[in-house]
């Protein structure tokens, strides 16, 4: 895992924004791993900017995201699929017939999930995984307790989750009790993994996940078993981590860094 600490929120966005249109440049027909939530709004924007103006092609790209509310369609405001369209497909030239979220309507949804899971296989797996971490530790739905080897499967959400996304709803009533989610172990097979975290909100649960011990009750630090996770976070984010230091040192002096240091 390498962690990589900028200024402020818009800082860790551009420098995510960066690397995702470099993967898509290196190879246009990437398959990326998207997450939803506040946080990822900065990206998005930053990703439609460059679509205009430095012309990131995403004609070929086929994405993934991580997980959808189980009972929302498509068309509901608050379902991930709108979200996605608003935010990002509907402004690149992505071909929608290549956007995939589970879709939290089906009928049958064990069956729902176990298709996703072979989608994503079927394409060969996912070269580029976006990630934002809840304030349980989460990633995607994978709530604590989740099994650090699970795929696609239906969760139930906390209480601390329903609250924490009350606000997009307008009210914690609202907000769906169950979601499609990829598992912990289908994220942990993605090449790459790049955790955008962001905010003084975040600070205890990061040093946790990225210091503390691999542990079910906070699914994100499973990511120190992948093998190649990169955090970015701002310095309000990064306010409890012991190895800041460490973490800055690394980004000023190994190679991979270097084209990213000049911004
Ligand atoms: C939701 C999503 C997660 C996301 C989290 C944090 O729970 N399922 O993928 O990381 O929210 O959201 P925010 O960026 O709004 O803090």
């Amino acid at each position: 895992m390498e962690v990589i600490i900028q200024g402020d929120a818009s800082a860790a966005a551009r420098l995510v924004a960066l690397i995702i249109e470099k993967q898509v440049k290196l190879n246009p027909y990437s398959v990326l791993g998207l997450a939803t939530g506040r946080t990822m709004e900065m990206v998005y924007e930053m990703l439609v900017n460059g679509h205009h103006t430095k012309g990131t092609d995403f004609s070929l790209v086929r994405t993934f995201n991580l997980d959808e509310y189980v009972g929302l369609s498509a068309d509901d405001a608050n379902s991930y699929r709108s979200y996605m369209n608003r935010r990002l497909f509907g402004k690149i030239n992505i071909d929608m017939r290549n956007t995939f979220i589970p879709n939290g309507m089906a009928a049958d949804l064990p069956a729902e999930c176990l298709r996703y899971e072979r989608q994503i296989r079927h394409v060969g797996g996912i070269d580029m995984q976006l990630l934002g971490i809840g304030q349980d530790g989460h990633i995607g739905f994978n709530e604590p307790l989740s099994a650090l080897r699970s795929v696609t499967r239906v969760k139930a959400l906390t209480p601390d989750t329903i609250r924490q996304n009350g606000p997009l709803f307008g009210h914690p009533d609202m907000v769906p009790r169950r979601a499609i989610t990829m598992g912990v172990g289908t994220i942990l097979e993605t090449s790459r993994c790049l955790m955008l975290v962001t905010g003084m909100g975040k600070a205890e649960i990061l040093q946790k996940a990225i210091e503390g011990p691999i542990s079910s009750m906070v699914t994100a630090s499973a990511l120190q078993l992948h093998p190649h996770c990169t955090v970015i976070c701002d310095e309000a984010a990064a306010a409890n981590l012991d190895g800041k230091d460490y973490y800055r040192w690394i980004f000023m002096n190994e190679p991979e860094w270097e084209d990213y240091r000049k911004l």
